[in-house]
């Protein structure tokens, strides 16, 4: 079985920068226009599902690969989480979508990959198992007809693939939309995108720990969370799965999942509502990181262009 590996490397492109900031206006803008309709929100995931507090426990023992950075000692923090539906503009719980799990372990004192130091490592998630495209560029052809709905969407898959290949993308779009859900408490989560992992690289994932399924959680995922909080604390187990070679986990490649085996790196736990005001002004981001868990690869680079302008849009 292949091992995990500190061989892994980023390849920059010398166009990028502009490109990831050429990029985050464009979302803004689109931003801009719901903010118009509908009030100030998030450019991406804008209707939040659940707003949770609770606590991740670091285990001791775990191998040398996996005991790094905020896993290097054992330990317990407090931890603040959001749920959200993916898209672009406020939409009834029951239509497919992405969703997201964002959370933030806090009171950290540790070197910031973004410099100084930071008090937070956040994970953002979703429930896909790969982000779906190669790398911004492909996720910045989409974003303006997605914004426009699932018809603007039809038409820029057909100009794009043709009319044979264009219906058959969209399909492929609306499979993934789709995907069966179950609600936050039972389904998977995936980070898609690599984070360092001290000298190693890693994908994050939760997978729930003992939930059962409530066939009518899609009616209100938020209702259907809130009400097994108050029966008793919602558990995750959070798993490394680490850079092995180029091609079974790709750092600048988003396309398809990694394949490498997962390791178990703490428990999350939810136990308590937050307040839904609080965590819908607070800013959940990938850079909000250790230097130790800095994230890696293009898809995160540009992440690092585009959400502080979402941040400062919806302020
Ligand atoms: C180039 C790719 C991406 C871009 C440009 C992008 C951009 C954004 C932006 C602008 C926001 C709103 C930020 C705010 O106002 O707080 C956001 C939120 C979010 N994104 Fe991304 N994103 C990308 C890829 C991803 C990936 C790969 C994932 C996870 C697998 C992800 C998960 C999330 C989640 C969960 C949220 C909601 C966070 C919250 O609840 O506050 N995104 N994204």
């Amino acid at each position: 079985m292949a091992q995990p590996s500190t061989t892994w490397a980023e390849v920059i492109g010398d166009d990028e920068q502009q490109r990831h900031e050429d990029f985050a206006k464009v979302i803004t803008g689109l931003q801009s226009r719901i903010n118009d309709r509908k009030g100030p929100g998030r450019a991406f995931h804008r209707r939040g599902v659940a707003a949770l507090t609770g606590r991740l426990t670091v285990p001791g023992g775990l191998p040398q690969h996996a005991a790094q950075g905020l896993f290097a000692q054992p330990g317990e923090y407090d931890v603040v989480i959001r749920l959200s539906n993916g898209s672009m503009v406020p939409q009834a719980d029951a239509v497919p979508d992405i969703r997201g799990f964002a959370f933030s372990v806090r009171g950290l004192d540790g070197e910031a990959a973004l410099g100084g130091t930071t008090d937070r490592q956040d994970f953002l998630l979703i429930n896909w198992p790969s982000f779906g495209f190669r790398d911004s560029r492909d996720f910045a052809e989409l974003v303006p007809a997605a914004a426009k709905g699932q018809k603007a969407l039809a038409q820029h898959l057909i100009a794009k693939h043709g009319v044979v290949a264009g219906p058959l993308e969209m399909l492929k779009q609306a499979a993934g939309m789709a995907r069966p859900f179950t609600g936050f408490a039972t389904s998977d989560f995936h980070s898609c995108a690599p984070v360092a992992w001290g000298p190693y690289a890693a994908h994050v994932h939760l997978s729930p720990i003992g939930a059962r399924r409530n066939l009518l959680a899609w009616r209100d995922w938020g209702t259907d969370v809130a009400s097994r909080i108050q029966a008793g604390p919602l558990r995750w187990r959070v798993e490394a799965q680490f850079y092995t070679d180029p091609e079974a986990t790709p750092i600048e490649d988003g396309r398809t999942p990694w394949s490498a085996t997962k390791q178990s790196v703490a428990v999350l736990e939810a136990d308590a509502l937050a307040d839904p005001d609080a965590v819908a002004n607070d800013h959940f981001d990938p850079w909000s990181a250790l230097v130790e868990h800095r994230p890696l690869g293009e898809i995160m680079r540009a992440r690092k262009a585009a959400y502080f302008p979402s941040v400062a849009n919806r302020a």
